[in-house]
């Protein structure tokens, strides 16, 4: 943790001194990069902060792998889930949310944290929003009431909500069914962040509903035999797991830090 959080210091310096350069040279304002001193939005939002950093070119190539593993049926649900906490769920969900929303199409997208344990997009996000996915699907609130946005028009997002005292039961119920299929008439891409499925079945019961479930896992921590324990959990619940994410791979981040312009 300690590496990853030295290379997005050092990226947020760099960033600091590219809008720097960028603003003494005016031809390249397009290419302006948003301040991170000035936004409640967490750094490690690379793909919002800068879009063209290299970082952010990992997480479109995720974007390219996801879309292309489902030539017969058309993704537009995803799961996130990994096998136990602390892998890079959330982090992982919010930039591949953010690059979906910045492909040239413009395609609507949703990002619905369904981690109704402790979901943690909207601190991620840095809004205080709490009507989320757990009033939404106890008959507490309309879902004009959940979505919210941060700047980029074509992304929407739902928070958790309050900490729900049967979060399996919700997830698994009718009004999750039917609330995902009406999404799914609103929405080209859905991206459900979860919590992890060796701890508890939330995963396995949404990503059922999903067309993919995209696994993250932290190299250099998680264990083979956990992994598989994972594997074994989502395929009992029929899940469709179309590829991982490797997180904490600390020899790429010395490159991952520094971006063409
Ligand atoms: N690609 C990555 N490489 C290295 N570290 C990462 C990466 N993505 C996220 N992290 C780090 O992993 C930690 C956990 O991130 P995150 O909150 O996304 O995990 P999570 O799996 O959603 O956790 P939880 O199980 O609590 O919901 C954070 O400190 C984050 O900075
Ligand atoms: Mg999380």
């Amino acid at each position: 943790m300690g590496k990853i959080t030295e290379a997005l210091r050092k990226a947020a310096e760099d960033r600091l001194e590219r809008i720097d350069k960028i603003t003494r040279i005016r031809e390249h304002k397009e290419l302006v990069i948003k301040k991170i001193g000035d936004s409640a939005i967490d750094p490690r939002l690379v793909a919002y902060f800068d879009p063209k950093a290299l970082i952010t070119e990992q997480y479109k190539i995720l974007r390219t792998n996801v879309l292309s593993t489902s030539a017969k049926r058309p993704l537009k649900t995803l799961v996130v889930t990994s096998s136990v906490h602390s892998e890079g769920k959330t982090v992982t969900s919010l930039n591949l949310a953010m690059v979906l929303a910045q492909s040239t199409q413009k395609p609507k997208v949703l990002l619905i944290d369904a981690d109704m344990r402790r979901g943690r997009v909207a601190k991620y996000l840095g809004v205080d929003h709490k009507t989320g996915l757990t009033e939404i699907l106890s008959g507490k609130a309309e879902l004009s009431e959940a979505l919210f946005h941060v700047d980029l028009e074509n992304l929407a997002f739902i928070a958790a909500g309050a900490v729900a005292e049967n979060p399996a039961e919700l997830l698994g119920s009718e009004t999750m069914k039917r609330f995902l299929a009406e999404m799914k008439t609103q929405f080209d891409y859905i991206v459900l962040d979860t919590p992890p499925i060796v701890s508890v079945t939330d995963s396995g019961i949404i990503g059922a509903l999903a067309d993919g479930v995209l696994m993250v896992i932290q190299a250099g921590r998680t264990q083979r035999g956990i992994v598989q324990r994972a594997t074994e959990l989502l395929d009992q619940s029929h899940c469709k797991v179309i590829g991982h994410v490797l997180t904490n791979i600390e020899y790429h981040l010395p490159e991952y830090i520094y971006r063409y312009l």
